[in-house]
């Protein structure tokens, strides 16, 4: 279970989130705002509210990245941002139809696109903008299956299919954190994703909860026989967002229940 005696000292420190409305997000803001973090802002196109006195939610649509740059440097013009946080799920109304057998050229194409702007174009400017102040730390979220192509199995006679984007969109994450991380290193931002594996909470391509028949496949795959709780996923968000992960750039970190061990 996650761990409850580490404290963080972000007083310092100013949160850029991503997606932070959603269920890692949200579960992310809640936890900065414990540590009282200097300030937390929330990019999403869902609004979050939290009491936090320094928290901020600003509507963006990551689907108009040609706006990112101008936007970064006037909202952050006279305040440094110290980590970015990318907790994003980027998808349009057909995301459910992504089966190999399904998929139209144009689900394909768009959702390549939205999130390759998202995640890979947007942490280029935040990099960017880390480097003039020689410091910044940089967490994507990415998926076992970054790591691995999807296990058909967990999915057979479930409600859920298998998605020819995810692994790729993910995969690529993988190599993109390395090779920001070897481009920005002398500059001392460091790059690096959670590699979770599935998460209790809605399903987001159902947007209902995973069915008895997919945690039972599921958890004859995993060696802890169970999925994460956000805590779990986000307690190792703050730690890379943490000095004392002043040493780790280019990793992608399985949060996985041993997922990917086996
Ligand atoms: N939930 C899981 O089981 C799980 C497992 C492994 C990896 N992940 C990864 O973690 C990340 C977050 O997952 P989640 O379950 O918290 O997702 P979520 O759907 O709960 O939250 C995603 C957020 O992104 C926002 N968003 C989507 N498109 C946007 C756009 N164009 N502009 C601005 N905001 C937009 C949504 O409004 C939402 O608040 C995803 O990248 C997902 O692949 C999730």
């Amino acid at each position: 279970m996650a761990n409850k005696e580490i404290e963080y000292n972000f007083k310092s420190k100013n949160f850029l989130i991503l997606g932070g409305s959603g269920l890692i997000g949200s579960a992310l803001i809640r936890k900065l705002a414990n540590f009282k973090a200097k300030s937390i802002t929330n990019l999403d196109l869902r609004k979050y509210n939290h009491t936090y006195k320094f928290y901020n939610y600003i509507n963006f649509d990551f689907n108009k990245i040609v706006n990112f740059k101008k936007f970064i440097d006037k909202t952050f013009k006279n305040k440094k941002i110290d980590v970015m946080i990318n907790t994003l799920y980027p998808k349009f109304e057909n995301w459910g139809q992504s089966s190999f057998n399904h998929i139209s050229y144009e689900n394909f194409s768009s959702h390549i696109k939205i999130n390759s702007d998202s995640f890979f174009w947007s942490s280029k400017i935040i990099a960017d903008k880390m480097k003039k102040n020689k410091s910044g730390s940089i967490i994507l979220m990415n998926s076992i299956y970054g790591i691995r192509g999807q296990y058909l199995s967990a999915y057979k006679n479930t409600e859920i299919k298998e998605n020819m984007t995810y692994p790729i969109v993910k995969g690529a994450m993988s190599n993109h954190v390395r090779q920001m991380a070897s481009f920005y290193g002398k500059d001392n931002v460091r790059i690096n994703s959670i590699c979770s594996g599935g998460i209790q909470g809605l399903n987001s391509m159902t947007d209902k909860t995973l069915s008895k028949k997919f945690l039972k496949n599921y958890n004859l795959r995993c060696p802890l026989k169970r999925l994460a709780n956000t805590d779990e996923v986000v307690d190792a968000i703050l730690f890379l967002s943490s000095n004392s992960a002043s040493y780790i750039t280019g990793i992608n970190l399985p949060i996985d229940g041993g997922w990917t061990a086996v």
